[in-house]
């Protein structure tokens, strides 16, 4: 029998871009099998997006090439891409905000028709008829900006359909979307690959590779370092491909042991930057010795939450108590010096001085104690020491302690705040989206520097939007929702559709 195989959909071969001296991506290969949905997995920074701009023509590749169908193809420019039957959906979207969904799909790089004019009702009828038959409904007269994020997603998605995209690429499609919303948007991708359509999925969430892809390809450092089918492997396998070293997911953990009560929040109202309630008589109690994590899809009032335990924000009513004092009146600094640490979701507005160096940042809130000030004087030897010691103990990259903050990578700065606020005796750490956009290593041990402070006695408030980390990390679990509680728990009488019913709809 003949063996004679179908041409690969895509295929990309010795792939090499460099940005100045950095190697972006370096020989890279990959292999796109029709129908196939092929994940590209790997930390930030690996070079995953640049290759998808590559395949899509959005940037010009030193050296390499690609084949769609078996055919060499010049990739020059997204037009190229597009009618090589090339689709993408970005990272951020590129849609016009105040167009309508049917404007958005079938404007742009489309050649006009011949006569001139487009015809927008046959065009909605057909955006409306695509959207019924993949699972991706949505109004095609309603103006963009009005959509919600997962909306938006799908008219980005929906155009590349439009012009009946063979090969689709989706670079970090889940890092908006709620779990329903990513649940939903794998069915969807399901139902493309069925119908023949390849996809390219990036992504660095390991389930999501697991539960979706055919085969994954893994890159770190510009470089392809496997290429797999999932069934034979497993988060561990993937993990460690990923990082280059083993990594424990599983944060390793015992019981709890909580003591008493260290934050007390009863009836809290607080209003958002539009003078809208964020918190409605929000009532909560964390302990010493225990990790309560706060689940919930973003802007549900977490920020404001936050805002409110450290004095960022006033307060309308209600009380925060410390220990059992009242500190809803209370500036930062006396919050701070009430033991309270924080590890802000905004590094560049709260987390860190981006113009001071490194070193200064790192002792941002003890530079006016001993032995970093005396009698008034900084310490610059003891600022340094202290510095050059975190720097080590946190693994924090940078070419020198002196280099000004806002030099750092996203990772790194977040192990600067990291490493400043778990380096001062407190007894409430707050951390809010505390591994946001930094790779699997650095999360690995931002979780087990929260489960060390809990087992030394740390009341520990963490509030984060990833699912994932709120179950493997907390003792306890909150969801809220619209600026309520709808449900407290310990985390083991909770599943995980559960929580998601409860973050998108307030019931279970
Ligand atoms: N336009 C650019 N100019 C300079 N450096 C870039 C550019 N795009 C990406 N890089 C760098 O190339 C490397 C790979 O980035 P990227 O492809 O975005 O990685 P990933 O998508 O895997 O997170 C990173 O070090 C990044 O800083
Ligand atoms: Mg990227």
């Amino acid at each position: 029998m003949s063996t004679q195989q179908a041409p690969l959909a895509l295929e990309a071969e010795g792939i090499c871009k460099k940005f100045g001296t950095l190697v972006a991506n370096d020989e890279v290969s990959l292999k796109v099998g029709k129908g196939q949905i092929h994940a590209l997995l790997g930390e930030n920074g690996a070079g995953k997006s640049t290759l998808v701009n590559i395949l899509f023509g959005l940037y010009k590749a030193d050296q390499g090439e690609v084949r769609i169908s078996g055919e060499k193809v010049e990739m020059n420019s997204p037009h190229d891409a597009i009618n090589n039957k090339i689709g993408m959906v970005h990272q951020h979207f590129q849609l016009v905000p105040v167009l309508s969904v049917t404007e958005n799909i079938v404007l742009g790089d489309e050649p006009t028709s011949k006569g001139g004019a487009l015809d927008f009702e046959k065009a909605a009828v057909e955006v409306s008829e695509l959207g019924k038959r993949y699972g991706l409904e949505v109004d095609p007269r309603a103006i963009v900006e009005d959509l919600p994020i997962g909306y938006q997603q799908r008219v980005e998605i929906l155009r590349s359909l439009y012009r009946q995209a063979d090969v689709l690429i989706l670079d970090e499609p889940t890092a908006v979307l709620t779990p329903q919303e990513t649940d939903h948007l794998l069915d969807v991708l399901r139902g493309l690959a069925a119908e023949g359509v390849s996809i390219i999925f990036i992504t660095h969430k390991l389930r999501e590779v697991l539960a979706i892809a055919d085969q994954v390809t893994v890159m770190r450092q510009g470089k392809v370092v496997g290429s797999i089918d999932p069934k034979e492997t497993d988060e561990e396998g993937l993990a460690e491909m990923m990082v280059g070293r083993s990594v424990v997911l599983r944060v390793a953990k015992s019981e709890a042991t909580p003591g008493d009560t260290i934050l007390s929040i009863k009836d809290l109202n607080v209003i958002d930057d539009r003078s809208q309630p964020a918190l409605r008589n929000f009532s909560l109690d964390v302990q010493k010795g225990e990790i309560f994590g706060i689940a919930g899809v973003e802007g549900n009032g977490q920020r404001e939450l936050v805002e409110a335990i450290t004095g960022l924000r006033s307060v309308v009513s209600g009380s925060i108590l410390m220990n059992g004092k009242e500190m809803s009146d209370s500036t930062a600094r006396e919050i701070s010096e009430e033991g309270i640490s924080h590890i802000p979701e905004n590094r560049e507005k709260h987390g860190l001085v981006g113009p001071h160096s490194v070193a200064d940042n790192l002792v941002l809130n003890r530079y006016f104690h001993s032995p970093f000030a005396s009698r008034g004087i900084r310490q610059t030897t003891a600022i340094n020491d202290e510095a050059s010691h975190l720097v080590e103990k946190f693994d924090v990259r940078t070419a020198s302690i002196h280099n000004p903050a806002r030099t750092l990578s996203g990772g790194n700065k977040q192990k600067v705040i990291a490493a400043r606020e778990l380096s001062h005796d407190s007894e409430l750490l707050l951390a809010a989206q505390p591994t946001r956009g930094i790779d699997v290593g650095s999360i690995e041990f931002i979780h087990q520097q929260l489960v060390n402070q809990r087992d030394s006695g740390v009341a520990v408030l963490l509030v984060s939007a990833e699912l994932d980390e709120i179950l493997s990390l907390s003792d306890r679990i909150g969801v809220i929702y619209q600026g309520q509680l709808v449900a407290i728990a310990p985390t083991e009488e909770f599943t995980r559709t559960q929580i998601g019913r409860l973050m998108t709809s307030g019931n279970d």
